[in-house]
């Protein structure tokens, strides 16, 4: 009874306390500056320091300049940049909850669709499904149902790359782009014109167009979504239309073509296969699955292709690695066998070239950009709601405090059992609720290219007319993926008995 009477009393009270801690927190949360950053002008902001392209490199600078926090504003929106895994574990990992979402991209996502796949769906309960439909099949133990498919793709890659030597970035596109749609349709591709390599292909072509910021006025200006679709001097509504209809093929094609394998009994164990029999789709789970399965290709193969591409650079560099590393392969197979991935612990020498790969040329230097949803405190600076987050992965794993050297390629710093150095791919495969579901597949594919090459080939620089080697230096192509550009190499087998050895498993 007396708490009844209390009770209003007790409120009243209450309310006042309330209302004075949060007029605080607001009085204490203006008072908070945010982050340091360079200058911003009136209106566009931080707009002209951006580059166009290679954003990672202008972070980097900034570092040097304002530390590991650098924010920025375009156009009045906020864009932090983390340039320290501390600060990136933090608050894409720790904090996830806030940081995980995707900012609106009124192109690629409301006009044509990308927003309803997982790469820049905002963080909800369609990419929980999505993301959770990937890890029952391409992470941890459910990756080993794939592996004869993998280790297949890997030697053939070999054998090929071998009898072909040229065209190498080609060549692992090749191997990347069979392994993916064989794990996620039961694809196989058996020919360099491929109807759904070559849609696939367009898929990511589509996707990297409507994802440049500054190509489409209604990026900036969203407004202009709502012109008809007839108002002349603008094209967008007609190239949004055209990848709409790509995206929808892209995302149905292939998925039926498995569902008449199944009923027909011809199905290969494939995600969708999987999928598709263990469990009765409704309408929205099929999409969900639909969905999943478009995106790993765009995910999986230019990300695989340019880890692979700087594995062979850095070996036409540096013959002395490739023997130590031949030598620890032929002590655990006695060169009578290839290596696979049940030999990783054996060989940790291979498994090292494989994470210094991973560090000296991240495949997404700044990786993809989170949203924070609320305003958040960090470090006694405040974050804004709606901030754009970029993890600067390219210089966390640049780093000099984490990696002595960081310019050079030196397996052996992850050897050393006092102190080893952080493993790589605690960043380069980006954050959070948003860390990439493909890592585990992605992982497997590299480190068995790696091995099998190593165990079977020699690769080295080209030499000029007074048998000098030809030093290539890293030349890499500008873009969302940090993928070199060819060089000149030359590949043979190890012996003739190695050779012998890779073409018995034609
Ligand atoms: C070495 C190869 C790869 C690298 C370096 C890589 C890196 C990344 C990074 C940095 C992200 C963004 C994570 C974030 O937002 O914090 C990402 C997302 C993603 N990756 Fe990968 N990836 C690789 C391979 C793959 C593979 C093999 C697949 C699938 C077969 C895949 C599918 C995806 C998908 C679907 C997303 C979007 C996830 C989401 O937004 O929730 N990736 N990847």
């Amino acid at each position: 009874m007396e708490s009844i009477t209390l009770y209003p009393a007790f409120s009243s009270i209450g309310s006042i306390l309330i209302g004075l801690w949060i007029l605080s927190a607001i009085r204490k949360s203006s008072r908070l500056s945010l982050p340091p950053g360079p200058r911003r002008l009136p209106i566009v902001g931080n707009l002209f320091q951006m580059p166009s392209v290679n954003h990672y490199l202008k972070f980097t600078e900034w570092r040097k300049i304002y530390g590991a926090l650098v924010y920025l504003e375009v156009f009045g929106s906020p864009v932090l940049v983390l340039n320290d895994l501390k600060e990136a574990k933090e608050l894409l990992d720790n904090r996830g909850a806030m940081y995980s979402d995707r900012p609106r991209f009124v192109m690629a996502g409301d006009l044509i669709g990308w927003d309803k796949t997982p790469v820049l769906s905002p963080f909800n309960k369609n990419l929980r499904y999505m993301r959770r439909l990937m890890a029952l099949t391409i992470q941890g133990k459910y990756l080993e149902a794939f592996r004869p498919k993998i280790e297949n793709a890997c030697r053939s890659f070999v054998i090929q790359f071998l009898d072909e030597p040229e065209n190498l970035i080609k060549q692992l596109k090749r191997l990347n782009g069979t392994v993916v749609l064989d794990v996620v349709y039961g694809h196989e591709v058996t020919s360099n014109d491929d109807a759904l390599v070559a849609a696939s292909e367009k898929s990511v072509e589509d996707f990297g167009a409507a994802i440049t910021m500054g190509v489409h006025a209604v990026d900036f200006i969203p407004a202009l979504k709502s012109l008809p679709t007839w108002f002349p001097f603008f094209k967008f509504h007609s190239i949004a239309q055209r990848q709409r209809s790509n995206l929808y093929n892209a995302t149905n094609k292939p998925v039926e073509i498995v569902k008449r394998q199944i009923a027909e009994g011809t199905a290969r164990d494939s995600f969708v296969a999987k999928h598709l029999q263990e469990t009765e789709l409704d309408d929205w789970e099929m999409e969900m699955l639909k969905r999943a399965a478009q995106n790993m290709y765009g995910g999986g193969v230019d990300t695989t292709t340019s880890v692979l591409t700087n594995f062979f650079f850095y070996m036409t560099l540096h013959p002395e690695i490739q023997l130590r590393a031949q030598e620890e392969i032929d002590q655990v197979t006695s060169g009578e066998r290839l290596p696979d991935i049940r030999d990783r612990d054996k060989l940790p020498y291979v498994n090292a070239i494989f994470l210094e790969t991973l560090r000296l040329g991240p495949s997404v230097p700044t990786g993809l950009p989170h949203r924070l949803v609320e305003d958040d405190e960090y470090k006694g600076y405040r974050i804004p709601a709606n901030t754009v987050v970029y993890a600067n992965i390219w210089d966390m794993t640049h780093n000099d405090a984490e990696y002595p050297n960081p310019d050079v390629f030196l397996p052996d710093r992850y050897l050393d059992p006092q102190n080893p150095q952080t493993d790589p791919r605690s960043m380069i495969f980006g954050f959070g609720r948003r860390i990439c579901p493909g890592k585990d597949l992605a992982d497997e594919i590299s480190l068995l290219t790696i091995a099998m090459t190593l165990a079977t080939c020699d690769i080295r620089a080209k030499v000029d007319g007074e048998g000098r080697y030809i030093m290539p230096t890293p030349d890499f192509a500008p873009g969302l993926i940090c993928q070199l550009r060819q060089w000149e190499y030359t590949v043979s087998p190890r012996s003739e008995k190695h050779l012998a050895l890779i073409q018995s498993y034609a």
